[in-house]
């Protein structure tokens, strides 16, 4: 069986609720753009590229159904409503990029004379719908590359140990996953001898998410607490870090879940290369440095309990940033669908993201 965040068929909208999982496999339907907004906002759906996927389907079903008088009025209702879902996490640039090209999409529609308003709305919605196959093909080929990457730094056919962190997968994706398809491929190939994965706290989506895909795929898979990371490779000889990118910045900076960061400095001192593997639709060639990154801060309450269990003492304040940046200097490369970038190189993605938005 494989494993679904996205359910999409005959317009019909649903998410599988990550809150939820692993204790429940519960889907929940997704009628339009407030309740795509409400579960990117709540994190019942997570994950650069899955959050741009649900948020721009919500705006399908919603559109799918509605009577507009002209071309300029469904223009002006798919800015909008893209701009609102932008709004819903600031962080992953995905769902910024996605509504940009929309956007860019409607007003090239609208101002066609020989596409009328039913056309429109159907180039509209099957663009929308294209995101899923999409998404999926550029994971499959972020694996592939990426293993090929790694397997190019081990001596002969030595097996390969994995840590990665947060939850890249097929939850955080359309299927297959970023970071988590590098270690899927690594596995197809026989190559991977196993994977180490951090917890990724304060949501956990180390421990409940990417263990469930590891257990699911039956992937050899040992869960570690984030304070363990040190320890790990010290002791674990690991071949290489790979995570994913909620954001990555035109000088290879990379925002990702809180914790890659401290990652990244352990790597560099113990001589283990730390990949990055993202689709082109996480690299924000506008954004010149880390810096300029804006990170969403969570509520407290992410921190204080674990369901409906208080572990923190009450009346302490907390910080509960979901994100940190990774500097460039600490990255050996990024690995996305065209290949595989050292971060100095990654301004020639120019010329590949204008490609693929032509598409
Ligand atoms: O807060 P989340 O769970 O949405 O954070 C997810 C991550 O940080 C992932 O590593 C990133 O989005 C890449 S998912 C392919």
């Amino acid at each position: 069986m494989t494993l679904r965040a996205i359910r999409y068929e005959n317009s019909n909208l649903e998410i599988l609720d990550q809150l939820l999982l692993p204790a429940q496999s519960k889907y929940i339907q997704v009628k339009g753009v407030e309740d795509g907004w409400k579960v990117i906002n709540k994190m019942q759906v997570r994950g650069a590229p899955a959050i741009a996927i649900v948020g721009c389907l919500s705006l399908a079903v919603e559109l799918r159904n509605e009577k507009f008088d002209s071309k300029q009025q469904m223009r002006h209702e798919i800015e909008g409503k893209l701009n609102y879902l932008v709004s819903s996490r600031p962080t992953a640039v995905n769902m910024k990029i996605a509504a940009e090209d929309l956007i860019d999409l409607a007003n090239q529609l609208s101002k066609d004379p020989n596409i009328t308003l039913e056309d429109m709305k159907a180039r509209f919605l099957q663009t929308v719908e294209d995101m899923l196959t999409k998404d999926i093909a550029d994971n499959k080929a972020i694996g592939e590359i990426g293993a090929k990457e790694i397997l190019s730094r081990v001596s002969g056919d030595s097996l390969c140990r994995i840590l990665t962190h947060c939850n890249t997968g097929s939850l955080a994706t359309a299927g297959y996953g970023t970071a988590l398809g590098v270690i899927r491929s690594l596995h197809a190939m026989k190559r991977l001898e196993h994977v180490y994965c951090t917890e990724t706290r304060p949501y956990n989506q180390g421990a409940r998410l990417t263990a469930y895909e590891l257990v699911h795929d039956k992937i050899p898979a040992t869960l570690i607490v984030d304070s363990m990371v040190a320890a790990v490779m010290k002791h674990r000889n690991i071949t290489a870090v790979v995570v994913g990118a909620d954001r990555v910045a035109a000088n290879g900076d990379t925002a990702n879940k809180i914790g890659t960061y401290q990652m990244a400095v352990l790597a560099k001192y113990h001589g283990v290369p730390f990949f990055v593997a993202a689709p082109l639709t996480s690299v924000d060639l506008k954004v010149p440095s880390g810096d300029h990154i804006i990170i969403e801060e969570r509520p407290d309450r992410e921190m204080t309990h674990i369901g409906e269990h208080r572990i923190a003492a009450k009346g302490v304040t907390c910080w509960n940033p979901a994100f940190d940046v990774t500097p460039a200097s600490l990255i050996a490369g990024i690995i996305t669908e065209k290949g595989f970038f050292r971060p100095e190189q990654l301004k020639t993605l120019n010329d590949c993201q204008q490609t693929n938005n032509h598409t």
